[in-house]
């Protein structure tokens, strides 16, 4: 059996109400010092006279009277660990950070569950102090005279900009007093997206411990088609999306950190697939790529498996090509190596494998480095291999080296002729965490071996880069074909 983290070590979790007040902290560190050395540490990014609005995210209503499950704002819980909705973090440049937080309602508890109020939130959080949200926009426009800088998320809250003009309206109508106007609008993204790219040891302990969930959750939808298909039941995508939920929530994640897809079949060639409710094949492959998130924390695993446990010849094939294009990609991860190394590694592996299996016919599109020149390859293979992981499943962070921003090299597209202006890519570090998922997607076509139409298999695994490589925290579920089907007898 593969090696299976203890799920709840160092998980210690407040008493908490109904409603997630304090946040998840853990990993033997309080509160207070987490998220208030984030914010020291925002707050001395933010120039002399600089302020920063952070708000979290808005209830959505999903019908009439029913609201979308709610998911505070990632990078307001990254400086605060507060859960909350209807709550604004502001800080200064001095290091001063004020909570505009729902104020404590005994009718309202009753319905939606216990506030933490103004009044508990510095002790619990904290911050310097804490005011009611209701207050918000009476004491904005006072917070920002006489400041320099006004730092806010761009495009990610709808309406923050006006909200904000509104806020410096008022300031300037007090001009005439005496009042000094910010006359800097800054894009708080900016220095949040990389303090979230590295992630600290909390954040890795919560990242280990969501990936270990959601591979036991795999292992178990996968166990289960095996053992329906054994039974002589219909299996259809919806049972096994039921096997994931269950294990994630059984460990006490929140929810799925996306949409899962559970892919039956020729499904698996449709990339953004969902869960839904085709029937599964004895012999069809199956791909499935779910996560759960926990504590904030997003993971994000895909496996590809024979429904019935028993890879056929050209499932393996394709299989044993996918996985050494991995293979590939986990060796070029490391600090120093560059973002786009894992995806180079990838391409390299899977170019000459379409020639060797004849997915690709060398007399049309020569030896692999054409392949690859020529992104011939794309036919099947037409996703980067991987993608920043942490609190969002698609994380913050930019994928351009910072230092290296103004090396700009243009190049015409192969296949679509666009100009495309390359940046060199971002130099790896340790502690960023990175998802490698390379795959095929054989959809029929002249040329392309029937045994191979309708085959779609991804495999994704999520890593944490470290100096000398980078630690697989998602391998709780193996990846070796053979492993895969002495799991699915077990
Ligand atoms: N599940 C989303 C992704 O793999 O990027
Ligand atoms: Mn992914
Ligand atoms: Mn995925």
């Amino acid at each position: 059996m593969p090696r299976l983290y203890p799920l709840d070590a160092g998980r210690d979790r407040p008493g908490r109400g109904p409603v997630g007040w304090g946040g998840f902290y853990n990993a033997g560190m309080s509160a207070h010092t987490l998220y208030a050395q984030r914010r020291a540490r925002l707050a001395a990014q933010l120039g002399a006279g600089g302020i920063a609005i952070v708000p979290t995210a808005p209830e959505r209503q999903r019908n009439r009277d029913s609201d979308y499950l709610y998911r505070h704002d990632s990078y307001f819980y990254y400086l605060t660990g507060f859960t909350e909705p209807n709550a604004t973090l502001v800080i200064t440049a001095e290091g001063e950070s004020t909570l505009f937080c729902q104020p404590k309602d005994p009718e309202r508890e009753i319905w939606d569950g216990i506030r933490l109020g103004p009044e508990a939130a510095p002790a619990a959080l904290g911050v310097s102090r804490a005011l009611s949200s209701a207050e918000l926009a009476g004491h904005m426009p006072g917070f920002l005279e006489n400041r320099l800088t006004v730092w806010y998320p761009f495009a990610t809250h709808p309406g923050m900009e006006s909200r904000v003009d509104g806020w410096l309206q008022s300031v300037r109508a007090r001009v005439r007093y005496g009042a000094c106007c910010p006359d800097q609008q800054r894009d708080l993204c900016t220095l949040l997206d990389e303090m979230r790219l590295v992630k600290d040891e909390h954040e890795q302990g919560i990242m280990r411990r969501a990936a270990a969930i959601s591979a036991r959750a795999h292992v178990r939808a996968m166990q289960r088609s095996a053992s329906m298909l054994r039974a002589g039941q219909e299996v259809r995508e919806y049972h096994l999306d039921a096997e994931l939920l269950h294990e994630f929530r059984q460990h006490g994640s929140q929810y799925p950190a996306y949409g899962s897809i559970v892919a039956g079949g020729a499904n698996a060639c449709v990339l953004h697939y969902r869960a839904d409710t085709a029937l599964i094949r004895d012999g069809d492959m199956v791909l499935i790529d779910a996560g759960c998130e926990l504590d904030g924390y997003a993971s994000d695993i895909t496996r590809s498996f024979p429904a019935n446990g028993r890879f056929t010849g050209p499932q393996r094939a394709l299989y044993e090509l996918v996985l050494a294009s991995q293979d590939a990609a986990v060796a070029a991860t490391r600090a120093g190596a560059r973002f786009v190394d894992p995806h180079e590694a990838t391409v390299a592996v899977l170019a000459q494998g379409l020639l060797d299996l004849g997915l690709l016919d060398k007399h049309k599109v020569g030896l692999a480095q054409d392949v690859i020149a020529n992104r011939s390859y794309f036919q099947f293979y037409m996703h980067r291999t991987g993608h920043w992981l942490g609190m969002d499943v698609h994380d913050c962070g930019s994928y351009v080296e910072p230092s290296q921003r103004g090396q700009v090299s243009e190049r015409k597209d192969p296949l679509s002729g666009e100009t495309i202006k390359d940046r060199p890519s971002r130099i790896l570090q340790p502690g960023m965490v990175l998802t490698i998922e390379p795959g095929l997607y054989v959809r029929p076509a002249p040329g392309v071996p029937d045994h191979f139409h309708h085959i779609g298999i991804r495999i994704e695994d999520d890593a944490i880069v470290t100096a000398t490589g980078c630690e697989l925290i998602t391998r709780g579920v193996p990846v070796a074909a053979d492993e895969i089907e002495a799991l699915m007898r077990g």
